[in-house]
């Protein structure tokens, strides 16, 4: 039986992740989370106690780390800050948790000599024109626009260079935006899914011609775990789905999906260095390690995350009214 170590375990894709490993393997996972607004313990609450192990605290706390990594068999890590428009509005904790809690974390592993998966975003690498045909690649320079993205990006060049400097045995992948059930409201889809289920209309920046990358959080789970099991040790993986979208677009199946006008939308000022495009080749992926995306239908898999926000109220509205009190002091 395998030890992981699954720091955020807590929040969204970290959650499915969890899920993901205690479905497909015999694998005992530790979660260590330090339960921030976007931190729930609720989103782990079916699984079973035999199988996982929560420890509340923060990935930069050293003596914390050094002791969950010294007995683990391989590091997950998936903690972060992770939005954009709170990284625009106080950046610090996105040094402290994304660039000091990776440091903090790299070190016990290269104590101990842990087997590591670093989790990261496209983001790391800028954006794209949306007249432009190209998709990022593994080979794409770092260019990244955001406090969020920036310190993604550091984080992704620290896991290299320890790599490299003291043969840290590790794997990184670049993801494109992940939906699914257990996401944070102040996401962009389930921002939008529950405006329309508390009767307000959902908020599009600028004129929503942005294009993201759509993945759902099931595939990313099963690229990563894929990747920790056969992934060559020092390379870097892209996944996504080919899920290409303007947010227009998006919005517009939200509203058709839950019986409404497609425009019954409000534009809202737009985010500072709003990043136009993402887009993510995967071929690398696909072809060194044989993964398929199980949920490639977009429509398919938004009107299920639809339901799912449906069927879950007590999941989301505790975090809802601060997380609007949060947009209308922005303007958004
Ligand atoms: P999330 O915001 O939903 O969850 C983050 C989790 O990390 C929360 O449970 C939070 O409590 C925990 N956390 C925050 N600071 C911590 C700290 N100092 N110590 C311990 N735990 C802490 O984020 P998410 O969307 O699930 O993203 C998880 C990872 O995946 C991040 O590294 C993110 O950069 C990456 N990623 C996300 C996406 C996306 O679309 N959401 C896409 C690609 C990559
Ligand atoms: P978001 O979910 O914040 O992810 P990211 O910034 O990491 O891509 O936003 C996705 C897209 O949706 C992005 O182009 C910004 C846009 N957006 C809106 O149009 N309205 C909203 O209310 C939010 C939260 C985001």
């Amino acid at each position: 039986m395998t030890q992981l170590l699954v720091t955020g375990g807590a929040g969204f894709i970290g959650s499915n992740f969890v899920h993901y490993v205690i479905e497909q393997t015999d694998h005992h996972v530790t979660v260590l989370d330090k339960l921030t607004y976007a931190g729930n313990l609720a989103s782990l609450s079916e699984l079973p106690h035999s199988r996982v192990d929560f420890v509340h605290g923060d990935v930069a706390d050293a003596g914390i780390v050094e002791k969950l990594v010294a007995s683990a068999d391989a590091v997950v890590h998936y903690a972060a800050e992770t939005h954009n428009d709170n990284s625009l509005n106080d950046p610090q904790p996105f040094l402290h948790t994304n660039v000091v809690g990776t440091f903090t974390l790299l070190e016990a592993v290269r104590k101990y000599g842990v087997r590591y998966h670093h989790i990261s975003t496209d983001e790391v690498y800028g954006d794209l024109e949306l007249d432009d045909s190209g998709r990022f690649t593994e080979a794409s320079p770092y260019n990244p626009s955001s406090p969020y993205s920036s310190t993604k990006a550091g984080s992704d060049l620290l896991v290299r260079a320890w790599m490299r400097s003291y043969g840290l045995q590790a794997t990184i992948s670049n993801c494109s935006n992940n939906y699914g059930p257990y996401q944070h409201v102040e996401k962009f889809i389930p921002r939008q899914i529950t405006n329309v289920l508390r009767g307000t209309r959902p908020r599009l920046y600028g004129e929503g011609l942005n294009v993201r990358d759509w993945i759902h959080a099931d595939d990313h789970s099963s690229a990563v775990l894929e990747i920790l099991e056969k992934g060559r040790i020092g390379e870097t993986y892209l996944i996504g789905a080919d899920g290409e979208k303007d947010n227009k677009t998006v919005v517009e199946l939200i509203l058709t999906i839950m019986g409404l006008d497609a425009d019954a939308y409000e534009n809202v000022p737009d985010r500072t260095g709003h990043d136009l495009r993402y887009a993510i080749d995967a071929t690398k992926l696909r072809d060194e390690l044989g993964w398929r995306p199980r949920y490639p239908d977009f429509e398919q898999g938004l009107a299920a995350t639809i339901e799912w926000y449906r069927d879950h109220e007590s999941w989301w509205a505790p975090a809802k009214d601060a997380t609007e009190a949060f947009y209308a002091r922005l303007g958004q």
